[in-house]
């Protein structure tokens, strides 16, 4: 297995030009009382998180072009997407979560009707950003076509409505849970922006089925460090046994569940090995979401 550092070292470089442009998108000011909104939806997406979504974008579109900046509003579109998913969850109605990303909650910070508002509104932002993409109406089209599917009843909200309302457990259950809720996601931050840059049918499938894959891997890694984890986390730890979740920890126990992931791993890298070029970077996001301990 490749080191971590690959990937790390990437993050650690792209992560400046990540921020900045989140900030710059978050960046308007109203006289009014829009201004609370506002400052909740940065109070969330500019507070901390790893940013793993829009680094893999960037990981994933460099493989085929070199203009970076190209597909910085994407970036900045899956993570407004991811942290209006995250916002959602905390809720009260949802997980009810007190910590996220280090910090109070955003509905404890602003309250529930401004969180709720806060959410809606990254979502849309994140539409505003992809339809401002700059390649062809029929690719960015394409984009939005996948992005929305990533997102809606077959992928990121269809996964949490199992989540909440699944009536029985089962191997079958749990899976269809994490990869829909976390690895629709995931899968399209990396399969969109390789379209953008022009991969072709083979190569995306291939990509779709690594981004699968990784996304498993990554909420069983969540799962695992909900019962492993402290206070590094930035949320409340061992949540998921105290609200009866289905996990794969609570399904295969703490070691099952490693294997589980293990075997994810494989699966991911069986897919990028189907790829003609270099795939060390993505092959390294995977040692990452092995080993990451927040
Ligand atoms: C947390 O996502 C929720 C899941 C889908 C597992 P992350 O672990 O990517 O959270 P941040 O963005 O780094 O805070
Ligand atoms: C969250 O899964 C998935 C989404 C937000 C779509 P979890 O509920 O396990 O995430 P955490 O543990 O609260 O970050
Ligand atoms: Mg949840
Ligand atoms: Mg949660
Ligand atoms: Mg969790």
């Amino acid at each position: 297995m490749i080191s971590p550092n690959l990937y790390t070292n990437f993050a650690q470089h792209q992560l400046p030009a990540i921020e900045l442009a989140i900030h710059d998108y978050l960046n308007q000011s109203f006289s009014d009382q829009r201004q609370v909104l506002m400052d909740a939806m940065k109070y969330a997406a500019q507070n901390g998180g790893k940013r793993m979504r829009p680094v893999l974008a960037l990981a994933s579109f460099q493989m085929y072009s070199t203009d970076i900046v190209a597909i910085l509003p994407f970036a900045v579109a899956i993570e407004l997407l991811h942290t209006y998913s995250l916002i959602h969850d905390d809720l009260p109605a949802m997980d009810n979560d007190t910590m996220r990303r280090g910090r109070p909650t955003c509905h404890i910070q602003f309250g529930e009707d401004i969180a709720i508002l806060a959410g809606d509104t990254l979502n849309t932002c994140a539409f505003e950003l992809l339809a401002n993409l700059p390649f062809s109406p029929e690719l960015v089209l394409d984009a939005i076509r996948r992005f929305a599917l990533a997102c809606g009843v077959t992928g990121m909200s269809g996964g949490q409505v199992l989540d909440l309302k699944s009536t029985h457990s089962s191997a079958t259950v749990v899976e269809t849970i994490h990869r829909l809720k976390t690895g629709a996601l995931i899968e399209a931050g990396i399969s969109i922006p390789a379209l953008l840059a022009g991969a072709t049918p083979e190569h995306l499938k291939s990509l779709a089925h690594f981004g699968k894959e990784l996304g498993l891997l990554f909420q069983i890694r969540d799962d695992i460090l909900d019962v492993i984890g402290g206070n590094e986390l930035g949320k409340t730890p061992q949540k998921d046994l105290a609200q009866n979740k289905l996990t794969y920890c609570s399904m295969y126990g703490l070691e099952g569940a490693k294997n589980e992931m293990m075997t994810c791993a494989n699966r991911a890298l069986a897919a990028l090995s189907e790829l003609p070029m270099c795939t060390d970077l993505l092959a390294s996001c995977v040692s990452f979401g092995l080993v990451r301990d927040s």
